[in-house]
């Protein structure tokens, strides 16, 4: 057999045509197209859970967790919680963030448009995953703090990539982080030991076709040599 096309059968699960770039620029926060009717291959999921276990954690530790939830009761249960908590902890924007955060008119409203959709039907979505990572940081500094979520986020956003190569919608949620105790306790996650850091939603979307989103003028971010 020849080397170079040793092992090149299908892949199990079809990947969009996406450039790298593409891909990365054009993995939206996907609410009003999840495809709610739908099932997802838990096989699928959990590729794109191996995907993420790539990720770099800080000291190779890889103690993130992912707790993949799809038995409707279950969903419909955590689905109220997330509407209890969404908002609660939320602190007040500055003129600055606000500022950003309406880049675009219209722009923010489309944020609360999709939220209110995405409260009104988070229960039909298929698959909920809350990403965990061992290790509570309460009360902790910035060092602290920066090694623990910086060794989840990278995972959580290459799940979020994998999912969108795959055909898969997701959009992070933390504004459930207030209920995070009640959380646990519906999931036996151990809360005394173990962080949650949001709840992602996932769906087939509808459509594949996603561009990429107004932002402020790279300018606005980049320092060079001092802030
Ligand atoms: C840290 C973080 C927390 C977020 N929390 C929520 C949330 O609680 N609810 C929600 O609907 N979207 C949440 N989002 C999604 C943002 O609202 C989303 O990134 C924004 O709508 C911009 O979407 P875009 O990247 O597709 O332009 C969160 C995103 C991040 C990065």
């Amino acid at each position: 057999m020849d080397d170079d096309t040793a092992g090149t059968t299908a892949p199990a699960h079809p990947v969009l045509d996406l450039s790298a770039e593409e891909l990365l620029t054009t993995t939206r926060s996907v609410r009003r197209r999840l495809d709610l009717d739908r099932p997802v291959d838990p096989a699928l999921l959990r590729r794109c859970i191996e995907i993420a276990t790539q990720a770099p954690s800080g000291r190779h530790q890889q103690d993130w967790h992912f707790v993949v939830v799809t038995e409707p009761s279950v969903r419909a249960r955590l689905a109220d919680l997330w509407r209890a908590g969404i908002g609660r902890g939320d602190s007040p924007m500055s003129d600055e963030q606000l500022r950003r955060a309406h880049v675009r008119p219209g722009s923010m409203e489309k944020v609360w448009d999709g939220l209110r959709h995405l409260s009104e039907n988070l229960h039909r979505v298929p698959v909920l995953v809350i990403p965990c990572i061992e290790g509570r940081t309460d009360g902790l500094g910035a060092d602290r703090q920066a090694s623990r979520w910086g060794s989840l986020f990278p995972a959580v956003w290459s799940f979020m990539l994998a999912a969108r190569l795959h055909g898969l919608g997701t959009v992070l949620t933390t504004g459930t982080m207030a209920v995070e105790r009640d959380v646990a306790a519906l999931l036996g996650i151990p809360h005394e030991s173990v962080m949650q850091a949001g709840l992602i939603p996932v769906a087939h979307t509808v459509g594949t076709d996603f561009r990429p989103a107004p932002r402020i003028p790279v300018d606005e971010v980049v320092h060079r040599d001092r802030w």
